[in-house]
């Protein structure tokens, strides 16, 4: 090499190592670090070089599909400990155009959460978890990272007549939960959740803390029902506690298809959303395996909780649904608090504390679910023909949820979620599967949409109606995350949220012009 080539050499390679050294110092998730106070790093955020980044990672991950060597990790985790901890990274986030997802329990359908496109950090809620009941107001501040576990259990540690109305499995966090709705087994005596939120804590995008007075009757109305994440961060909820009688009736009687149970489950349609609303009856069909050769059959579970005594209920089923057949003996007279543990599967006698144990499985299953409502009884010969196909599936099962009662009496718009009066049931289809390859998975997906497809004519149209709660990326979502296309959001905005979607439109104009919290189905700005 003459002297000027390696002159040459020596400025590429200065250059070079400058220029790397240049970049990683003003890579964004640098200065975002740089950005925040120090202590806010060192006490509370994780990025890949610590030791317990993907423990804290995967905590609260439930399901598989996004627990995977290839799926995208985020480049820092802000576990925050206090509200400043949230103001900071908004304002850091902001300022370096770093997307951000908000998590509290993780069971986000589709992982938005905790999985973008695009490079982005977690704010974790999980530290934020207080639950404080005021038996004076029978009203509750629950924070979001608290469980509905650590909500039940502390409503029932003061009153055995206070519950709340929200989801049946309590790990469920209460930020995504009740932003997205949150529906359980009291929902046709209560409604949902949102019905019974009378106050919020957030912080906005310019860092400001608001409760409902400061953030206004919009914003309150947007971020009950509308996804929390489009709008804020929300750090707090209060909660009306609702009245229930000290005992509840709880049954789980199931019924094979071969045993008449199709009659059943066509009666079912009929009734279980005009029965009186201290019943809640799901309906859940599975496939079981009967006989020595493992013949599959479709059985349905009939799973119900009565607000009152057992004489009144027996009385009622004999007169409303005598083909069901319920006896006394299926029938367990429980405090509610125990019915939240017999409703998530739980051996009766399983002591109350495991309410407020984390998610047990550190290996969650993969899992795809969807969502459909029905208007209209299906026929008793569709019911066979979806009875058969199911047998076709591996692990396939549905959940039938029968609406009327309070959810009758509540406006559409009263809260973003639009899914009220004729509606008979809501259905969630499930699909779960253990095998880690990608052709198992994309097996067992396609399961799932070719079984949508064959519900097209039993269903809602125009829209087909989903509910957020449970998220399918199916219906619509924009990609890549950081580019909210309006036709797009439209498509999935107006299966949630149907006449609701243009106030919401409205609101996140209003309140985030320059929508800095997005995800792949979040609340578009309305173009100027
Ligand atoms: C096992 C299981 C059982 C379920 N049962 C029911 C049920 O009975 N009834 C029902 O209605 N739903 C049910 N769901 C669905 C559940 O309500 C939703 O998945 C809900 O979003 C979970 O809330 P999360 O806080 O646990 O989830 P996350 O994954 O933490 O969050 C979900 C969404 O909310 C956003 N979010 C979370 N926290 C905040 C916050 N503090 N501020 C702003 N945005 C936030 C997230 O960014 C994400 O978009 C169930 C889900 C699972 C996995
Ligand atoms: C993560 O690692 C950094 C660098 O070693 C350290 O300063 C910080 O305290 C760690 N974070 C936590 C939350 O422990
Ligand atoms: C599907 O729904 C069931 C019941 O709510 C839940 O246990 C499961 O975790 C859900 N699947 C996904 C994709 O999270
Ligand atoms: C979205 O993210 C990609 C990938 O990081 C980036 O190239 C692009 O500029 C981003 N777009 C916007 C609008 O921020
Ligand atoms: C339940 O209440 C009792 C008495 O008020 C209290 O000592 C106990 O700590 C409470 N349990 C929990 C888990 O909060
Ligand atoms: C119904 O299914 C169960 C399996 O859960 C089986 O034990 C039972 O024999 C079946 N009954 C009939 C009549 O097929
Ligand atoms: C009640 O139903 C169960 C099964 O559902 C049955 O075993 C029992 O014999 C029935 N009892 C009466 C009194 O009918
Ligand atoms: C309800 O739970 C409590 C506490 O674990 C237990 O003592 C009681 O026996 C349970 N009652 C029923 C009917 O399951
Ligand atoms: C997983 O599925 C693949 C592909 O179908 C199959 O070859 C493999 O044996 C399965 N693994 C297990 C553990 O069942
Ligand atoms: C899934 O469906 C797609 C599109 O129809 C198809 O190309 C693919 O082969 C299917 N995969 C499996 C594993 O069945």
């Amino acid at each position: 090499m003459d002297t000027m080539g390696k002159l040459f050499f020596l400025t590429a390679t200065l250059t070079i190592v400058l220029f790397n050294s240049t970049t990683a110092a003003t890579s964004p998730i640098q200065h975002f670090l740089n950005c925040l106070p120090h202590s806010l790093v060192s006490e509370v955020t994780y990025t890949p070089n610590n030791a317990s980044f993907s423990t804290i990672l995967n905590m609260k991950i439930q399901n598989k599909r996004f627990k995977t060597a290839t799926t995208p990790k985020p480049l820092a985790i802000i576990t925050a400990k206090d509200d400043s901890h949230i103001q900071e990274t908004i304002k850091c986030a902001k300022s370096n155009n770093i997307q951000i997802r908000i998590r509290s329990g993780g069971h986000d359908y589709e992982g938005f959460s905790y999985v973008s496109d695009v490079p982005f950090i977690i704010l974790d809620m999980f530290h934020l978890n207080s639950v404080d009941i005021n038996l004076q107001e029978s009203t509750a501040w629950v924070e979001s990272g608290a469980t509905l576990g650590k909500i039940y259990y502390n409503i029932a540690n003061k009153s055995n007549k206070l519950a709340f109305p929200s989801g049946v499995c309590f790990t469920l966090g209460a930020g995504g939960h009740f932003s997205g709705g949150g529906y359980g087994n009291l929902m046709r005596k209560f409604g949902l959740s949102v019905d019974n939120i009378i106050d919020a804590k957030m912080v906005d995008v310019k860092g400001n803390i608001l409760d409902r007075k400061s953030m206004g009757e919009d914003l309150f109305w947007a971020i009950r029902g509308g996804g929390g994440a489009s709008f804020g961060v929300i750090l707090s909820w209060k909660l009306q506690l609702v009245p229930v009688t000290p005992q509840v009736i709880v049954f789980d009687v199931k019924r094979n298809v071969s045993e008449g149970a199709t009659d059943i489950v066509y009666k079912w349609q009929l009734i279980a959303p005009k029965l009186h609303k201290d019943l809640f009856i799901r309906a859940q069909p599975n496939v079981v395996q009967i006989g020595q050769e493992g013949k599959k059959v479709v059985q349905i579970s009939f799973i119900g909780q009565f607000l009152g005594k057992i004489e009144r209920l027996l009385t009622l089923m004999n007169k409303e649904f005598p083909e069901l057949g319920l006896n006394k003996s299926d029938c367990f007279s429980m405090p509610w608090i125990n019915s939240t543990l017999f409703w998530y599967g739980e051996p009766i006698g399983t002591p109350l504390e495991v309410l407020l144990d984390e998610p047990k499985d550190p290996q969650p299953l993969y899992q795809k679910n969807k969502s459909d409502y029905v208007k209209k009884p299906i026929p008793r010969e569709a019911l066979e023909s979806i009875w058969k196909l199911m047998i076709e599936g591996e692990n396939f099962l549905m959940q039938w949820n029968p609406y009327g009662g309070r959810m009758e009496e509540i406006l559409p718009s009263e809260t973003p979620f639009s899914h009220r009066a004729g509606n008979l049931f809501l259905i969630q289809y499930l699909n779960i599967w253990s095998n880690e390859s990608s052709e198992v998975s994309e097996r067992h997906v396609n399961f799932s949409r070719s079984f949508f497809e064959f519900m097209t004519p039993y269903v809602s149209t125009s829209p087909r109606e989903a509910f957020l709660n449970y998220r399918d990326a199916d219906i619509g979502a924009n990609h890549p995350s950081n580019v909210t296309r309006f036709d797009i959001a439209k498509t999935y905005g107006s299966k949630f949220f149907k006449g609701n979607f243009e106030r919401l439109v409205s609101v996140k104009t209003k309140v985030d012009p320059q929508n800095f919290f997005r995800y792949e189905q979040s609340i578009p700005t309305r173009s100027l």
